[in-house]
């Protein structure tokens, strides 16, 4: 029998703890209770005086995506090794299109890669670095047949995948009609570009240019700008990479406003990021991600009392490694030093450390942020994210006394650097279980690469779609019936299409006749709204704005 028996632990879930047995076969748990009778001969864990966890779900990974045509030193085998050594027994990575590949090409890549070398449980959200013309029939095959539920686009990198507002809000239009989720890499592009040329005419070349050229109004402003676009296309947002005071505010005001977003903080965020000034260019140069870790003393306590208050719900790592080897081709010249920084490994322990050892979040409130909110958003759960009888057997025997010192010396990672380096934390995963087998045991992991699975998501998550639902049942929006007006009329010269940036030249500015109306048929976006679950026949409504103020011979149309 391939039973496993976790005994007399105390089981945490995201809404209560309780002590139980919690016995799985055939990789899902079978049965909890207390003094369970199993079948003799049971391999068990003494899990007395320990929790038991629902193992870690990690929401960003990037285990495949190239930089400047090098790939990341972590690949899906050695990343996911890390994972399951740190208590994450599922991540989500991001699958990012190279220029001339398909979204689904790309995607059937990465499948490829990661069924044969994961070695925990995975599912893949989908990039979007270029608009194109069939954007939308790609994105419908990939929620429709591929179980991906998540697009991510990006409001910086210029001239490679930069988004403008117009795109973002088709995207998002589209998102929203297929029950997707929008996730977006927020900062001012354009801003961040003028930056960097400006840094590296004053001679900064280093990694301390990468810092000086992100300020966080940068991040704080696209976070705005995405959330309004988002709010306009009633889409659900989902802000990756939260790395500052300034966006992790806004997310939590709109969300108070009643926006349906949420924000990631990732691990490295919840460390110090005063080291890009350091002597030791190797040790700057690991910590290069974008938006950048916040040289702000004070930032990490409070994203980290903002994922304790549920303003921000979910963490990830954001994990993606260059050895120093290769972070080195951006010697010279810092825009071209790979970005990305560790965290897969480090994220529950660093989590714990930040949150429950300092007494601002409970254990149940660990298990929501780092697990259960996760598999909720992108539609994984209860079979991940709880533990409960029929769900996944990925456990986490996790030790709130231990204490772990993380070091480049010991962590499971192909790269010299780890960027929380002599990071003390209390709390340690003692035993980590994965698909109902024991990956983890007394410090040394066991896995076989390939046996990931790859889990599709669903689209309409109900934790995400039942607000977004309900809204665009009241968002109709009906023209006011008038007669037609019939009064003298200036003459003036209307631009000719496509007319970008042309202006009408009216004969008295100001009084311009042609009404700034956007073509709404053309974006695709209706404002009556129409979903899946929408059989009730609708009437037709007059898609024009009410002027406003105006003096609206309001009849009701019903
Ligand atoms: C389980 O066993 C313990 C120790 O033998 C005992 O104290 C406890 O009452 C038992 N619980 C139940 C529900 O039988
Ligand atoms: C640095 O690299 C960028 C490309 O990222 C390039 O445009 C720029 O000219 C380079 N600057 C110097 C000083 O090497
Ligand atoms: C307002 O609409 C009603 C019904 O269509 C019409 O009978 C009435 O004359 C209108 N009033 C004005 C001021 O246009």
């Amino acid at each position: 029998s391939d039973g496993l028996l976790i005994r007399g632990g105390r089981v945490v879930n995201d809404d209560q703890s309780f002590y139980a047995d919690v016995y799985a076969e055939d990789g899902l748990i079978k049965q909890i209770g207390e003094n369970l009778t199993v079948p003799e001969g049971v391999r068990t864990v003494d899990a007395r005086g320990l929790l038991v966890l629902p193992g870690g779900v990690d929401v960003h990974t990037r285990l495949q995506a190239p930089a400047l045509g090098m790939a990341p030193a972590d690949d899906f085998c050695q990343g996911t090794k890390a994972a399951l050594a740190g208590g994450t027994t599922m991540i989500l990575d991001h699958v990012f299109p190279d220029v001339g590949v398909s979204l689904l090409a790309a995607y059937e890549q990465w499948r490829e890669r990661a069924d044969s070398s994961a070695c925990c449980d995975y599912s893949l959200h989908v990039d979007v670095p270029r608009w194109h013309e069939s954007i939308k029939e790609e994105l419908e095959a990939l929620v429709r047949d591929k179980g991906v539920n998540s697009f991510l686009v990006f409001m910086a990198y210029k001239d490679r995948c930069q988004c403008t507002d117009g795109q973002m809000y088709e995207i998002f239009s589209i998102v929203r009609d297929l029950g997707a989720l929008a996730q977006v890499h927020a900062e001012n592009g354009d801003i961040v570009e003028e930056e960097q040329k400006r840094l590296l005419d004053l001679g900064i070349t280093g990694p301390e240019g990468h810092v000086l050229s992100h300020p966080e109004e940068v991040e704080t402003e696209a976070v705005f700008r995405a959330i309004t676009i988002a709010k306009q296309a009633n889409c659900p947002l989902y802000v990756t990479k939260v790395m500052s005071k300034g966006a992790a505010d806004v997310i939590a005001q709109a969300k108070r406003r009643g926006v349906v977003v949420f924000g990631e903080p990732i691990t490295a965020s919840l460390t110090d990021g005063s080291h890009y000034w350091s002597k030791n260019w190797a040790k700057a140069a690991a910590f290069v991600t974008s938006p950048p870790i916040s040289p702000d003393p004070t930032t990490a306590g409070h994203l980290a009392s903002l994922l304790s208050s549920g303003d921000l719900q979910v963490t990830g790592s954001a994990h993606c490694t260059f050895t120093t080897a290769q972070k080195a081709v951006g010697k010279d010249n810092f825009t071209l030093i790979p970005e990305g920084t560790n965290g897969v490994e480090e994220r529950l322990a660093v989590v714990w450390e930040t949150c429950v050892a300092t007494g601002k979040m409970d254990e149940n409130e660990f298990v929501a942020v780092t697990s259960t909110n996760a598999a909720k958003i992108f539609n994984l759960y209860p079979r991940k994210g709880r533990v409960a009888v029929g769900s996944d057997a990925d456990l986490v025997v996790w030790n709130p006394k231990a204490t772990q010192v993380i070091s480049a010396k010991s962590h499971r990672l192909n790269v010299e650097y780890n960027v929380f380096e002599g990071l003390e934390c209390r709390g340690a995963p003692v035993v980590v279980v994965s698909q109902g087998r024991v990956v983890l045991e007394g410090g040394s992991v066991t896995v076989s690469p390939g046996t990931g699975r790859f889990i599709p998501r669903k689209s309409f998550p109900d934790f995400v779609y039942k607000r977004i639902k309900a809204r665009n049942r009241l968002a109709e929006i009906h023209g006011v019936p008038r007669g037609l007006y019939d009064g003298p009329v200036h003459e003036a010269t209307v631009p000719a299409k496509p007319g970008g940036g042309a202006q009408a030249r009216a004969s008295c500015p100001g009084k311009i006749s042609v009404p700034p109306v956007r073509n709404l048929h053309q974006s695709g976006f209706s404002l009556s709204g129409s979903q899946a679950d929408d059989h009730i026949a609708r009437r037709t409504a007059q898609k024009i704005m009410a002027p406003p103020g105006g003096r609206s011979n309001i009849t009701s149309l019903s």
